[in-house]
């Protein structure tokens, strides 16, 4: 019911180069309908992205926006600007964009209310630390992430949003969690998005990310609340995030 969704999120990697060799590696057609394949890649590259895969089933995303309209904010791009290139998805609230650039809940709302206001598709990233995981905190923080966004959007607005479930201590650490532990946090995300409206839970696409590879994707995306995922390291080699991807279709 929940086509599975597999994101590559470059973060700041890749080249031309590298767009070039996923062209190549998707000659063949790719993985086909039964998932859907995006990559997310710094902003220099979404326009060759777009270009490089019109004619591929292959949707492109932003990893940040800035929610004002326009105006005199140097370095910064708007949800208008992503949507008029052709831009489909966008992330918000990467825990790298929490921790290193000091984005609060309320810029992370601020930015999935533009993505949707522009018609872009936000993936809401929520995940807890490993000191947080150990206190015993994971679900006060995760929903608490999760609610700090949904619970601004209205109705219809909450159903266009995806979310990342993406443990801190598991991203790009090669320490993934256990099949167990991921899909626990997202039988809760789930239980919570229930609260709101049942039709929601059972349609959210909830995907995993931290440390997802070919040789753990198959289990991971085997658990029946986990919709896909959400690829850094692996997203840079073309073979291996087509294997990922072959796993979840
Ligand atoms: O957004 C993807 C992410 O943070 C996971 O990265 O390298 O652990 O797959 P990685």
């Amino acid at each position: 019911m929940r086509k599975p969704l597999i994101a590559g999120n470059w973060k700041m990697n890749g080249s031309l180069a590298l767009l070039a060799r996923f062209d190549e590696a998707l000659a063949d057609g790719g993985p086909g309908d039964g998932v859907d394949v995006a990559l997310i890649t710094p902003f220099p590259y979404l326009v060759p992205a777009l270009q490089t895969f019109r004619e591929r089933a292959v949707g492109i995303g932003a990893q940040t926006l800035n929610p004002a309209a326009d105006g005199a904010l140097t370095g910064e791009v708007s949800g208008a600007m992503l949507k008029d290139c052709g831009v489909q998805y966008v992330l918000a609230g990467h825990s790298e964009r929490r921790t290193l650039f000091g984005e609060s809940d309320r810029e992370v709302r601020q930015q999935v209310a533009a993505a949707l206001q522009h018609e872009l598709t936000p993936i809401l990233c929520v995940g807890e630390t490993l000191e947080q995981r150990d206190a015993d905190r994971v679900e006060e923080v995760v929903l608490s992430q999760v609610a700090a966004v949904l619970d601004t959007l209205e109705p219809g607005e909450r159903q266009r949003v995806i979310i990342a479930y993406e443990p801190v201590w598991a991203i790009g650490t090669g320490r993934t969690a256990t099949p167990e532990q991921a899909q626990a946090v997202h039988a809760l995300i789930r239980q919570r998005l229930a609260e709101y409206d049942s039709t929601l839970a059972s349609r959210m696409r909830l995907l995993y990310g931290g440390s997802m590879k070919p040789d753990n994707a198959a289990e991971l995306l085997a658990q029946p609340d986990i919709d896909g995922g959400l690829i850094g390291g692996a997203s840079l080699k073309p073979d291996d995030f087509l294997s990922i991807c072959y796993a979840a279709g």
